[in-house]
């Protein structure tokens, strides 16, 4: 997609060149000073009733006289906000979805001034609607002709075109990160397999000059990860850890680091999961995908700092060789586990790539996983499951989420939360009981994070979408490249 900006007079937006003009709409009344001609169509429109000056409404007209494109779409969005900008622009691409328009030029209407976040989410909503999922589906049909895009921005607002040009750079950073999170979770488990995804970071480091490491089960064993090949050894299929670094600052600058859960199919092992939709658990590498899209973020945007990458990868399987419940592993840290459920496999892989992260005496770091069931009933999804060491944390990757429209929800991790972790056999247990179970997780991980500031996100619940509209979302790539970049000192 080709994205451009223009500046434009809004009084004259009939003439705009393009194949089709989308007008998006904030407020109950239509704005003064709208295009007069644009504002009598809209007014016509209303007036019989086929559009509403409501959220969610859209209409789209052929050749209205008067307009030089041939298509031109108004779709409401009611409140000036971000998010009703994104669902009106999504809505506005949609009555085009399936059209002759090669070409479509976007006004925003009745918004405040310009903003970086809005010209970003102008970028985003574009490349949602763009992507189809084809590895192995070469039939699925194209998304659309829609091949060019221009943002317009208003001729009275002097600061648009700096705010616009800022704004897109980084939708289209965060968007090509998206787009490679979403393919790698899409991507069947026997096409994305944990070498897959060593594969997919050692290309982005050829693309965008990264340090990269792909390490195997034996230089993993001289690591003593015993908890993470606890959970590989089920399987045939070899594992992977993969460390990427972004060096955009002195050597001597403390790392961002983001580790990834990448189970790339998770049975539950010999604590095996029921039959139905077990399938999505493919997507079980959504928090390694979404590391991944954000790396390449950062990579593009460049910011001064310096960033590390950390997934850990492999197949959760039953068999003759897999992890059995009542087993105990020693961890890289030393602390032994004793494993309740081989189901609650995520922790075990993620706790030894905690402790391997303390060796880049980090400024920060922040996990991100599909990790527990229990998240997606306390969040569903809308929000991730956020936990964090201390409040500024908190409040940073809360802020990312917002800006982004990636949101998260902060979770408690009061200890008496670790209580059901006792293990008479080992330091502690993989699992507690029900109750709470995303904090009781939580709560196993911090075990493994004392030695630095510590972020989780559970991404159960927003990682992937089940149902019709099956697929990765790409999720959290936009909060995770938002708080990369609110890092920088
Ligand atoms: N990958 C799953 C978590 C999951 C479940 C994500 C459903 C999305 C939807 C994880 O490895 C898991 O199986 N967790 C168990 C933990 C339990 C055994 C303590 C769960 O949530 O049931
Ligand atoms: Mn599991
Ligand atoms: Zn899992």
């Amino acid at each position: 997609m080709d994205f451009r900006t223009q500046t434009a007079s809004f009084d004259a937006l009939a003439g705009t060149n393009a194949d089709a003009l989308i007008v998006l709409i904030a407020g109950e009344v239509l704005p003064t000073d709208l295009d007069a001609g644009l504002a009598s169509l809209a007014a016509d429109a209303l007036k019989l009733g086929d559009f509403e000056l409501k959220a969610g409404k859209a209409i789209a007209l052929q050749r209205p006289a008067g307009v030089k494109a041939p298509r031109l779409v108004f779709a409401a969005a009611g409140k000036p906000t971000l998010k009703a900008a994104r669902a009106a622009l999504q809505l506005g691409l949609a009555q085009l979805k399936g059209r002759g328009a090669v070409h479509a030029a976007v006004a925003f209407v009745g918004f405040d001034a310009m903003t970086e976040s809005l010209a970003e989410q102008f970028v985003l909503a574009a490349s949602d609607s763009l992507y189809t999922y084809r590895h192995t589906k070469p039939s699925a049909p194209e998304a659309g002709k829609l091949a060019k895009l221009t943002l317009l921005t208003n001729k009275a607002d002097a600061a648009a075109p700096k705010a616009a040009k800022a704004g897109m750079a980084r939708g289209q950073a965060i968007g090509a990160g998206i787009e490679l999170a979403r393919e790698c979770a899409n991507r069947p488990g026997n096409y994305a397999t944990p070498t897959y995804l060593g594969e997919q970071v050692k290309a982005l480091g050829r693309t965008h000059g990264l340090k990269v490491e792909v390490l195997d089960k034996k230089a993993v064993e001289k690591l003593g990860m015993g908890s993470f090949l606890s959970v590989a050894q089920g399987s045939d299929e070899p594992l992977r850890f993969i460390v990427a670094r972004y060096d955009g600052a002195a050597k001597t600058q403390a790392p961002v680091v983001l580790v990834g859960k990448g189970i790339t199919f998770d049975s539950g092992g010999i604590s095996l999961k029921p039959g139905a939709e077990m399938d999505e658990m493919k997507f079980d590498m959504g928090g390694a995908a979404s590391v991944i899209g954000a790396l390449r973020a950062v990579a593009e945007l460049k910011p001064k700092l310096n960033l590390v990458a950390i997934i850990a990868a492999c197949e959760n399987m039953p068999s003759g060789r897999a992890l059995k419940p009542g087993d105990v592993v020693t961890s890289m840290s030393g602390q032994t586990i004793e494993i309740l459920n081989t189901d609650a496999e995520g922790r075990l892989v993620l706790c030894d790539a905690l402790t391997y992260a303390e060796r880049f005496k980090p400024a920060v770091v922040v996990d991100v996983a599909t990790l527990t069931g229990a998240c997606v009933i306390a969040l569903g999804g809308v929000r991730s499951g956020m936990y964090a060491s201390d409040d500024e944390l908190a409040a940073s990757l809360s802020a990312a989420g917002e800006a982004a429209l990636d949101p998260c929800w902060r979770m408690p991790l009061d200890d008496e939360y670790e209580e059901g972790l006792k293990s008479n056999f080992a330091d502690v247990a993989n699992v507690g009981s029900r109750a709470g179970g995303s904090i009781t997780a939580a709560k196993f991980l911090q075990r493994f994070a004392s030695k630095y500031r510590w972020g989780h996100l559970d991404i159960a619940g927003t990682a992937w979408k089940g149902g019709a509209a099956k697929g990765g979302t790409g999720r959290p790539v936009g909060l995770l490249t938002h708080f990369v970049l609110s890092q920088v000192r």
